[in-house]
């Protein structure tokens, strides 16, 4: 089973090849970063506009690069949701398109679910059951994972997702967007020390999240200093080393509650080296495991949505029709993940 993988829900476009005997084959991302900077955080219009332009170019380069002919091909995966409409749409018609011209069948695919299972295109791979911290930009959940599709949400965010927590409070120190990896860049030049955040929720119990205190936090603490280059550095590693020893506290909370040996780790902000070492760190002194996605597969990615598609599709058969059937969900739980089987 062969299978093209199709991710357009924000501001990546993803492509990537996935077969289930050889591995990942190929893939190819076109970032839309550039074109939203300007306006400081994705413009939803624009975004689909984008796809739309540069999908299809992506593909004759991914199969042109990869040497693969498309005849070898026996499924197509896309991002059905959750995600910006108008960018969905965009890959679903696609997919949908090519399916019909291709005459092999098409899967929706969950976007969380591909991150979840990002860490299953390494050499090194977790086992079910395992417990999932999800760290976006949209998104910051700890879910139980029993097997495909069997996902119980432990805990989430009530408000902001961590990564929009790094987007804001980087926005407020001058850093661009996105600012999750400047601002950990810049973290590394401060006193994590010098300013004490706040860990949100973290004194009472539960498995939730709320990150949206620590911006107004930073922002107060902003206002305060005489804003030098150093002031600027001390903030973010002050608000780096708070939300990373939040996620590391529900973490070990979710750990304790599912007894699991592994912790997988997805999501743009499993990019951050410093939550890397920590969980790592605190796996291996709870005798278990932590794995991580490579860098590059941990912000949205093609070869997540055809890794998962493919496992769809060999553990689900049934759903293999070839009907074109555009299917998308702005909003999409998760824990629905199967609506579309
Ligand atoms: O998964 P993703 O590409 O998109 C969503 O589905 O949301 O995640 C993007 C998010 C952004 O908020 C970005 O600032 C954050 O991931 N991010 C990081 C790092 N690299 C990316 N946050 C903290 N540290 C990083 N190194
Ligand atoms: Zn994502």
């Amino acid at each position: 089973m062969r299978i093209l993988g199709i991710e357009t829900s924000c501001d990546e476009t993803g492509l990537a090849i996935y077969d289930a005997n050889e591995g990942l084959i190929g893939h190819l991302l076109h970032s839309q970063i550039a074109l939203h900077r300007p306006y400081g955080g994705v413009v939803p219009e624009l975004a689909s506009r984008d796809h739309a332009k540069k999908i299809t170019p992506l593909l004759a380069a991914l199969l042109a690069e990869t040497g693969i002919d498309h005849k070898t091909i026996s499924g197509i995966a896309y991002t059905a949701g959750p995600g910006l409409i108008g960018a969905l749409l965009v890959g679903a018609a696609f997919a949908n398109a090519l399916g019909m011209a291709w005459q092999v069948p098409v899967i929706p695919v969950h976007h969380l679910e591909g991150h979840l299972l990002a860490p299953f295109l390494e050499e090194e791979q977790p086992t079910f059951p395992f417990t999932a911290l999800l760290v976006s930009g949209g998104h910051t959940m700890l879910v139980a994972v029993r097997g495909l599709g069997q996902y119980a949400v432990l805990g989430e965010s009530l408000d902001d997702a961590a990564g929009e927590a790094f987007d804001k409070t980087g926005k407020l120190l001058g850093l661009g967007y996105p600012a999750g990896a400047a601002l950990s860049a810049l973290a590394r030049k401060g006193d994590a020390t010098r300013f004490r955040f706040p860990r949100p929720m973290t004194d009472r119990p539960g498995i939730d999240f709320s990150f949206s205190g620590l911006k107004t936090f930073a922002w107060h603490t902003w206002e305060q200093t005489e804003k030098t280059d150093q002031d600027k550095a001390d903030i973010a590693a002050a608000f780096e080393a708070a939300v990373v020893d939040t996620l590391v506290i529900k973490c070990r909370r979710a750990l304790k509650m599912t007894q699991h040996q592994h912790l997988v780790v997805s999501g743009g902000v499993s990019a951050n080296q410093a939550l890397r070492e920590r969980l790592s760190l605190m796996m291996h002194e709870l005798g278990g495991r932590a794995f991580f996605p490579r860098l590059a597969f941990c912000t949205d990615n093609g070869a997540m949505i055809a890794y998962a598609g493919c496992m769809r599709m060999q553990a689900f058969p049934s759903s293999l029709q070839i009907s074109p059937r555009i299917q998308v969900k702005a909003r999409w739980p998760l824990t629905q993940c199967d609506m579309f089987k």
